[in-house]
């Protein structure tokens, strides 16, 4: 059976570049959850749009599922191909394909990393904004297809706001041009943001127009140790005050321990519960002035213990890395992530509820917070302990899961922050967006995806 439908896609298409190895396989098959075993069918690997047009025809035609595969460093199971699927990797279609100075835009080819994104705009002397530590290995394709957040969201937003326009592969093989990197577009649905966020249900990206912006000013990173929760909120007004926010960031004191172990350089003599990472704009008299002046008055109100500002990149990179690298540190911990968000306003009494729930339903675990608390995200990781099956880790942290998804829904917030939906958070739709709406997404797949062939068994059961 696999033969002959690789046979018939061979001939479909005949230079399609095609990976059947156990290893390809496997490595193909997974993303960075870890928690399924890979079992596509095989990996195709098109050189152009009109070969990912034609893999579409074909799986129509046989009814084959598709699964949309970029960097595959995603953290909700959304690139997983565990059920005979046939992988579509961007990964050949890694181009910038023009730049235009007028309009600020760059437009690449899916596959292509952030992090090249980022060098390509910097030759041209601008700026795509949007960043995170998974920047060398994502794909532009895989971000606009999470909406990824990141970093900088507190100043710039998501990949959401830097989208001028995308070419898309429909799940019959036809190529929609969206939005045309215009700027001013009346004309109906705007199926470039239905796009943005659908986790490879709707359609293949394949090009992508991306809005640019001037480069950042020069900046200061500081570190701050803070005495407890409750101080979090209270730094972040004062900062944000004061100071033009290029980066709000917090994480725990179990984190920086896991960070430190990985090979991070330890900040302070002393351990404090919190911290925050924070950058900020300076580059005159004024502005440092404000930064001392944020400092000291949270300093004087005794929610911070102690702070070291850095005096040259290297140190700025050496503070980012105690953030930036937790999520690796964590890694061989196979964490289970919560990743959620509440309005920013909603914060103090979410983060109380929360912390108490979690303080109860997690006395046998180890579990590190951190994340964009700027932007009311929270990224609450327990740890697999080494010896407990992780069938049976899951299962216990689905429990508390459900307690959490009810919080989130009395405090009218999201399941899925910034990491998508994918297999991880399905159960938990529901917390986030009503029947009826439910119902709506449902039927946008449908008007899209008749046979339901795009990513099946992702955001919601098809
Ligand atoms: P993949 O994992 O390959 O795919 C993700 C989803 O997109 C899947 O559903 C897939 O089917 C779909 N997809 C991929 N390419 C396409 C395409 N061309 N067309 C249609 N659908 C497609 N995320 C954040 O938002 N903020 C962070 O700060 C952040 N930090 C991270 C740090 C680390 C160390 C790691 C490992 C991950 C982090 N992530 C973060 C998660 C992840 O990097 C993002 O979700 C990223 O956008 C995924 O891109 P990818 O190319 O790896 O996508
Ligand atoms: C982060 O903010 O570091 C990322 O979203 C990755 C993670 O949650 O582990
Ligand atoms: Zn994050």
């Amino acid at each position: 059976m696999t033969d002959s439908l690789l046979d018939s896609l061979h001939s479909a298409v005949p230079e399609l570049r095609l990976k059947t190895d156990a290893g390809d396989l496997e490595h193909y098959g997974r993303d960075w959850t870890r928690r399924w075993t890979p079992n596509p069918l095989a990996i195709a690997l098109p050189g152009s749009v009109e070969e990912v047009q034609a893999v579409m025809r074909w799986a129509s035609e046989h009814a084959v599922k598709v699964v949309p595969s970029g960097g595959r460093t995603g953290l909700s199971g959304g690139a997983v191909a565990a059920n005979g699927e046939l992988v579509l990797s961007l990964e050949r279609l890694n181009k910038p394909l023009s730049f235009d100075r007028v309009d600020r835009t760059l437009t690449v080819q899916a596959g292509m990393p952030l992090e090249a994104v980022h060098n390509a705009a910097r030759e041209e002397g601008l700026e795509y904004p949007v960043d995170f530590a998974a920047r060398g290995s994502c794909s532009i394709g895989g971000n606009i297809a999470t909406n990824a957040g990141g970093i900088r969201v507190i100043r710039y937003g998501n990949t959401r706001e830097w989208i001028a326009g995308l070419k898309v592969v429909t799940a019959d093989g036809e190529l929609l041009d969206l939005n045309r990197a215009l700027v001013k577009n009346s004309s109906g649905y705007d199926i470039r943001q239905l796009m943005i966020g659908s986790e490879g249900t709707l359609g293949i990206v394949v090009e992508a127009t991306l809005r640019l912006t001037d480069p950042p000013p020069p900046t200061n990173v500081m570190l701050l140790a803070l005495t407890s929760f409750e101080a979090l909120m209270e730094v972040f007004a004062a900062f944000r005050e004061r100071l033009q926010l290029e980066a709000f960031e917090f994480f725990t004191d179990i984190a920086l321990k896991h960070v430190l172990a990985h090979g991070a350089v330890k900040p302070f003599d002393e351990v404090h519960p919190y911290y925050v990472v924070t950058e900020f704009a300076t580059g005159d008299e004024a502005k440092e002035a404000a930064a001392m002046a944020a400092f000291e008055a949270c300093m004087e109100a005794g929610w911070v213990a102690d702070g070291v500002i850095s005096q040259s990149d290297a140190q700025a990179q050496q503070l980012w890395r105690l953030r930036e690298g937790i999520t690796e540190s964590l890694a061989p911990h196979v964490p289970y992530k919560n990743d959620v968000s509440v309005r920013i306003s909603r914060m103090p009494a979410f983060l109380e509820e929360t912390q108490k729930l979690l303080g109860e339903a997690y006395p046998q675990f180890e579990v590190v917070w951190f994340g964009h608390i700027g932007d009311g995200n929270l990224h609450i990781n327990v740890l697999k302990p080494a010896d407990m099956a992780q069938a049976d880790f899951v299962r216990d942290c689905e429990q508390v899961t459900k307690l959490l998804a009810q919080a989130l829904k009395a405090h009218e917030g999201s399941i899925s922050a910034e990491h998508g939906i994918g297999l991880v958070k399905k159960n938990y739709l529901d917390s986030t967006r009503g029947p009826a709406e439910i119902a709506l997404m449902r039927g946008i797949r449908q008007a899209m995806d008749p046979a339901g062939l795009l990513n099946p068994g992702k955001l919601f059961d098809a």
